[in-house]
């Protein structure tokens, strides 16, 4: 009943067109994956970053969430703001101001906080890989 007018507008927007949907190959060395869930509900929420290794940009972003419109909505704008910003500047965005700028409720948090877990922890994966590239490299020389 209250379902339609408890999410706002950008929610919505998000939740109808998300920004970013799909997966890459994680296997991929430029690749970082972080899959989180959130204990509240269960939701589900991989986000995966493209990095450029000279630079330390993430030049891509995507996303698959298996969650409520919120949870999505977080996940989307997300990804939008990571990309083509740098690691060491995106491991910084908080979970209230996606929060804020979805105007979620109270309630909501948690589901903007998986989208913040999501991003640390694609950026600590893609980090563990290169430092384990790079120890394998330097084993073999
Ligand atoms: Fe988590 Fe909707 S899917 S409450
Ligand atoms: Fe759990 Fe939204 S209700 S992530």
């Amino acid at each position: 009943v209250f379902g339609q007018r408890a999410y706002h507008e950008k929610v919505v927007d998000h939740y109808d067109n998300p920004r970013n949907v799909g997966s890459f190959d994680k296997n991929d060395p430029n690749v970082g994956t972080g899959l989180v869930g959130a204990p509240a509900c269960g939701d589900v929420m991989k986000l995966q970053i493209k990095v450029d290794e000279k630079t330390g940009d993430i030049i891509d972003a995507c996303f698959k969430t298996f969650g409520c419109g919120s949870a999505i909505a977080s996940s989307s704008v997300a990804s939008e703001w990571i990309k083509g910003r740098p690691m060491d500047e995106a491991v910084s965005i908080k979970n209230s101001d996606i929060a804020k700028h979805l105007s979620l409720p109270p309630v909501k948090l948690h589901c903007s906080m998986l989208a913040e877990d999501a991003i640390k922890a694609a950026i600590k994966d893609y980090k563990a890989k290169r430092a384990k590239a790079g120890t394998e490299a330097s084993q073999s020389e």
